[in-house]
């Protein structure tokens, strides 16, 4: 397995009328060929990170390394292989769609010819055919985030660093961007997006590292991250049956590590300890008592509980 990012000892300070340290020592390593969703809280340190990466900004100490270049020695090596997008882009309001896209074709030195090929498969790709030659400022916010993937789509890099690429997208606007970003994916490139989103990140991402005031918190595949949390917090269990009984009911109630039940018509809501496996042995009290499970459902962890476990009271 080899190593698109590596982060080490990265820190940041902004010296300010008060030096504020955005980035206190974070290290952590991305995949290639990864979908890793950077997730933390509003002023958290992720443009900070991003613009790091994308060599805009000089970090203070530590070392960030794309694909083997050093963002300090080889920052032209790496605006070569990432595809960057900014997370508030910029664009000149009476420049019409598809000219934004030559315009930064040009900037990256992508041949003439080419230009204009790009310029139009980009716009197909992100749905904006029929917009191309609308003014930028009468483009709305989905679609300016659009334009912005096709922007750092230009050239075609392996690498993608994407600063809440869907932030402010409706509900169809995000399932767009996640099949887009699963897409890219599977073929071979590797993404890195932030997000305060945890649904999101949760829907669209295989691995997640969370940044909290500067530090990394956790950096782990979706299911470890789910599992860990699960462990230490109570879960529900959701049964549907038929020919409940109040006995039935009673002897769940008394099963070791149940802590509650709620009873509505044929349906429970059991509350569990913390990591305790009690679905079958729920199943089986029920079963013995005569009522008959059509489902029996565990409450699945979402990223949200992830996130305030490992944030709470730091
Ligand atoms: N140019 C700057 N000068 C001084 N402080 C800054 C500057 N840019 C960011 N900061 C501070 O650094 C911290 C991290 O900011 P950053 O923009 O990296 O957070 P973020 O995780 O991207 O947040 P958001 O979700 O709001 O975009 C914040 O406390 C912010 O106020
Ligand atoms: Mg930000």
């Amino acid at each position: 397995m080899s190593l698109v990012i590596e982060i080490d000892s990265l820190v940041k300070v902004y010296n300010g009328r008060r030096a504020k340290r955005a980035l206190d020592s974070i290290t952590f390593t991305v995949e290639r060929g990864d979908l890793f969703g950077f997730l933390g809280p509003n002023g958290a340190g992720k443009t900070t990170t991003i613009r790091i990466l994308a060599t805009l900004l000089e970090p203070t100490d530590g070392t960030a390394i794309i694909d083997g270049h050093d963002i300090r020695d080889d920052p032209i090596a790496i605006r070569d292989i990432i595809g960057y997008s900014p997370e508030n882009p910029g664009f000149y309001p009476t420049m019409r769609g598809r000219d934004h896209l030559l315009y930064w074709a040009e900037f990256y030195g992508i041949p003439k010819a080419e230009r204009r090929r790009q310029a139009k498969d980009l716009l197909a790709l992100v749905d904006l055919e029929e917009d191309a030659d609308t003014k930028l400022k009468a483009y709305s916010h989905g679609m300016r985030q659009r334009l912005a993937l096709a922007q750092a789509l230009l050239n075609d890099p392996p690498i993608l660093i994407l600063d809440e690429p869907a932030g402010g997208l409706d509900p169809a606007g995000m399932r767009f961007f996640r099949e887009l970003m699963k897409r890219f994916n599977s073929e071979g490139k590797t993404i890195f997006l932030s997000s305060h989103l945890l649904s999101e990140v949760e829907m669209t991402c295989k691995t997640v590292g969370v940044i909290h005031r500067g530090k990394m918190m956790e950096v782990s595949g979706l299911s470890t991250l789910q599992n860990r949390i699960a462990q230490t917090r109570e879960t529900s269990i959701h049964v549907e049956t038929d020919d409940l009984s109040e006995k039935a009911v009673a002897a769940v109630r008394s099963m070791e590590g149940v802590l509650d039940v709620e009873v509505s018509g044929a349906s429970l809501v059991i509350r569990v300890e913390a990591n305790s496996e009690l679905a079958a042995d729920i199943n089986s009290t029920l079963l013995a008592h005569g009522a008959r499970v059509r489902s029996l459902k565990q409450q699945e962890v979402s990223l949200e509980d992830v996130f305030v476990a490992l944030t709470e009271g730091s």
